[in-house]
């Protein structure tokens, strides 16, 4: 549970992209967080009070003058309990009352009485979102320390296209529970490896492995949680991108590497996860290798692959690289001597077969002082895990740290 402990204020205005908080509210309860829904007038006309009230589990506040508060001061008790306040969607006239410090209502009394942070997600027609006193309040909000999540450039419920819409839920409730975790890297940029490769043997054929990418994915959306700039160069897997993360999609070994010299300058970290195919064939057939009539077998001679974390590690002046070992058996025996093989300082090693496509995974930490075991736990929350072993070690402005 992502936001177990965790209480937020969710402060909706009128707009259409209120249907959208319907999906980002059942986001937030299901990762563990209470949520105390508080709506403008506006907002009721277009999601109802009972819809967020089912969603939430908490009865809706809509009125300065709620008679349900017993000290009559909703504005102060609501935003006393709250870890954070995130007004979804914002509506322009929010954007502006909230500029000029107003208070006409419940919620913007809220946002002026909050003693916590306030996040503020707008949603609005692009006409709106470029009218330069739009902007000339959102100049003031962002001046004030408030953070705004988005907009969104896209199709818009009024037919036209720009900016202005809202972030997805899923973007949204990604920026939310970012905003929690610890800004460990901030100012550090991740470079990471995910998933296998695909090596072709014709134009419908290859040899690939079981590699599902989870667990360099999930490096990677914990890495950008944790405040880093992530590029994420993945191999073929059907995931989504984490929020806040550049991706790079690649099939081959030989691609992999490409992509990872060209970005190796400006990257401060480096983390290999990508079970990377050892070997390609030599010839790849142009046509599609035929069956013979006479059960004769097809042949394949093959050339190795470069060891694209080795190729990084030997550079000059190298970022910080960590590798992945994944091993059959003999952890222990394989895992220390591997790291020093590759030339780098840190090496997690794990069972093969006990994490390809799996949720959860068991890891072991291999570097120069010796081992660490980490517990088995699910591939997210080991990944926060290692992205704070990793932070604690890796030096700020990356360069050579071999041992
Ligand atoms: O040698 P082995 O494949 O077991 O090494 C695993 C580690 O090396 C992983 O971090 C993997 O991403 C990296 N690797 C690589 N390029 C290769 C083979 C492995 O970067 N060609």
């Amino acid at each position: 549970m992502e936001l177990a402990g965790k209480h937020l204020v969710l402060g909706l205005t009128g707009g259409i992209a209120c249907y959208k908080i319907a999906e980002l509210t059942r986001l937030l309860i299901k990762a563990g967080a209470t949520v105390q829904i508080v709506m403008t007038e506006a907002a009721t006309q277009f999601i109802t009070p009972v819809t967020m009230q089912a969603l939430s589990g908490r009865p809706v506040y809509t009125s300065q003058w709620d008679a349900r508060i017993p000290n009559n001061m909703p504005h102060i008790d609501l935003s006393r309990e709250a870890d954070v306040l995130v007004i979804a969607p914002a509506s322009t006239d929010f954007l502006a009352r909230l500029a000029h410090g107003r208070c006409d209502d419940l919620l913007s009394t809220l946002c002026i009485a909050r003693g916590c942070p306030l996040l503020v997600v707008p949603a609005m027609n692009r006409q709106m979102w470029q009218n330069p006193a739009t902007q000339r309040n959102v100049a003031t909000i962002r001046a004030d320390g408030i953070e705004l999540l988005g907009p969104d450039s896209g199709s818009q419920v009024c037919g036209e296209v720009g900016d202005g819409r809202m972030i997805e839920p899923e973007a949204a409730f990604e920026a939310i529970y970012a905003f929690f975790q610890p800004k460990i890297l901030r100012g550090q940029r991740v470079l990471i490896t995910a998933g296998p490769t695909f090596e072709p043997l014709d134009p419908v054929r290859g040899i690939t492995n079981l590699s599902s990418g989870k667990m360099g994915f999930a490096l990677a959306r914990a890495a950008a949680q944790a405040g880093a700039d992530v590029h994420l160069v993945a191999g073929p897997v059907s995931l989504p991108t984490p929020w806040r993360v550049y991706r790079e999609d690649v099939q081959t070994a030989q691609q992999m590497h490409d992509a990872i010299m060209r970005a190796t300058p400006d990257a401060d970290i480096f983390i290999a996860v990508a079970a990377v195919a050892d070997w390609r064939v030599d010839h790849v057939n142009q046509h599609k290798i035929k069956k013979t009539g006479d059960g004769s077998m097809p042949t394949f001679s093959f050339v190795g692959n470069p060891d694209i974390l080795a190729s990084v590690a030997e550079l000059p002046n190298p970022p910080f690289c960590v590798g992945f070992a994944a091993e059959s058996g003999d952890l222990d025996l394989n895992g220390e001597e591997k790291r020093k093989r590759k030339g780098v300082p840190l090496l997690i090693g794990n069972i093969g077969q006990l994490t390809f496509g799996r949720d959860d995974n068991e890891v072991v930490l291999f570097e120069a002082p010796g081992t660490t075991p980490l517990p088995r736990t699910d591939k997210q929350a080991l990944a926060r895990l290692l992205i704070a072993e990793i932070a604690k070690r890796a030096p700020k402005t990356g360069g050579p740290l071999l041992s």
